[in-house]
């Protein structure tokens, strides 16, 4: 389902709000998406541009259910089958995100917001960027960037990851495509991580068909339903890129970052522009939801594992509950070991047993309070790989951050009766024969 159609779903089922006042995209339509937050906003007129703006696509589990056609529990098992078996995508001989070719650049065109007072300059932040790796092929991931004039943006390319590592192989530029306005499956399969190798395209193409065209002016494919495609390449000019707000709801700091030199727009002709507010729901699902597969995945080597959920709280990166069923001692603190080999910047882990909703954090905090003992319990790692995003972290220009961990293994301790930790229940009753007025 294209992002369009995802539109016209979300309308369907009342989640879409549709602003007609016109709106700035100067801090003003960052500030009204915000206080939205959590629903999809389509603002139809956008002082300085022809095209709408579309915030909050991703906003809320529901839609992504609602985009990939199953229900919301299922989705994890959606995520993992298309992890676990990509789909290579059919190339098309032609596509609607080609319909208008622009080789005259000027990026002024596109509604790209200024989201804070302190941004640098306007930022496109649901951009996808597509690259070919000189020796393991396509790498597709989310790069914020930052406009520096009317044909160039600066990229914060993350240290290590695909489009870095390919980058730095090709002395004259990296050839991308920078993809907006993407399908729910695209934007969540360019949030993953898959083995070098593993084109992400074909695990959006595992999760719902995504055909693919190739573009007017680089040797790259991008999918045919975008609604806009930057074509270009990264250069090895470097710029101040930042200061910028991130996941975790603080600042980034400003760094140098390659240039991207654009050559050519295509898009639909009445394309949508897809904004993505830094740090709200839709930029922590994406981070997130995609990690809880691989941590499950992790868990279940060594014990049996229930679910798995990256907590809001914890930015949707830095804090998982993991569920389990303890069938050995030491089970416990096996899936805490295992939680953090799934997914490298996890942070704290709380392990409960499958009687707790991990969904409801006041059950996840009974769990510890009723389960947990700290001097038994608590696993601490000292001097750990950890997030780049974490302000309280050690960070050295070029190195590796490095953090603390922890983990709380609060399940039912091993040989205990189990009903003395079990939560008892009153029997429910029909109030309504109780209240005033009831015969
Ligand atoms: C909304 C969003 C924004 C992101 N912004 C960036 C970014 O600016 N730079 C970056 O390198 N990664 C960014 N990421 C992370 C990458 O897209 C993600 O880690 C991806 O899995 C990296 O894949 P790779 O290891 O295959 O390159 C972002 C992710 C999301 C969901």
């Amino acid at each position: 389902m294209s992002l369009r159609q995802f539109v016209e779903r979300a309308k369907q089922a009342g989640h879409l709000i549709e602003i007609q006042r016109q709106v700035s995209p100067y801090l003003e339509l960052a500030r009204v998406a915000a206080a939205l937050d959590g629903k999809p906003a389509l603002f139809h007129r956008v002082t300085g541009s022809e095209l709408p703006v579309l915030a909050g696509a991703g906003s809320a589990r529901e839609y992504y259910a609602l985009g990939l056609g199953v229900g919301v529990g299922q989705l994890m098992g959606k995520l993992a089958d298309a992890l676990a078996h990509p789909v290579a995508p059919q190339v098309i001989e032609s596509g609607p995100c080609q319909q208008v070719v622009e080789p005259d650049v000027d990026l002024g065109r596109l509604p790209i917001l200024t989201h804070l007072p302190t941004d640098r300059a306007p930022y496109i932040t649901a951009g996808v960027a597509v690259i070919c790796d000189p020796d393991y092929g396509y790498n597709v991931s989310f790069h914020r960037l930052m406009v520096t004039g009317p044909r160039t943006v600066a990229a914060r390319l993350v240290e290590g990851r695909g489009t870095d590592t390919a980058w730095r192989k090709c002395g004259n530029g990296l050839p991308v495509a920078i993809c907006i306005g993407n399908s729910l499956p695209v934007l969540l399969a360019a949030s993953m991580s898959p083995p070098k190798g593993v084109n992400e395209l074909g695990i959006a193409n595992a999760m719902s068909p995504t055909p693919l065209v190739q573009c007017k002016t680089v040797d790259l494919q991008v999918p045919a339903e975008t609604e806009i495609v930057l074509e270009g390449h990264i250069t090895h000019t470097l710029t101040d890129e930042g200061p910028f707000l991130d996941l975790t709801e603080t600042m980034d700091y400003i760094r140098q970052q390659p240039v991207v030199v654009i050559d050519c727009i295509t898009r639909r002709q009445d394309a949508i522009y897809q904004a993505l507010l830094p740090g709200r729901l839709e930029h922590k699902l994406l981070m997130g939801m995609p990690k809880e597969p691989t941590i499950f995945a992790s868990v279940s080597e060594v014990c049996e594992c229930r679910d798995v959920l990256i907590t809001p709280g914890g930015t949707s990166w830095l804090h998982a509950v993991v569920s389990i069923v303890k069938r050995s001692p030491e089970d416990g603190r096996r899936a805490i070991e295992a939680a953090f080999r799934g997914h490298g910047s996890l942070k704290h882990v709380v392990v409960v047993d499958d009687d707790i909703n991990i969904h409801d954090p006041a059950e996840v905090e009974w769990a510890i309070a009723t389960r947990f003992q700290a001097d038994r319990d608590l696993a601490v790692l000292s001097d750990q790989p950890g997030s780049s995003l974490d302000p309280s972290a050690t960070h050295a220009p070029g190195l590796k951050t490095r953090t603390a961990k922890m983990g709380l293994d609060a399940t039912v301790p091993w040989g205990a009766n189990r009903e003395d930790y079990e939560k008892v229940r009153y029997e429910p009753v029909d109030t309504s024969q109780y209240l005033a007025g009831a015969g």
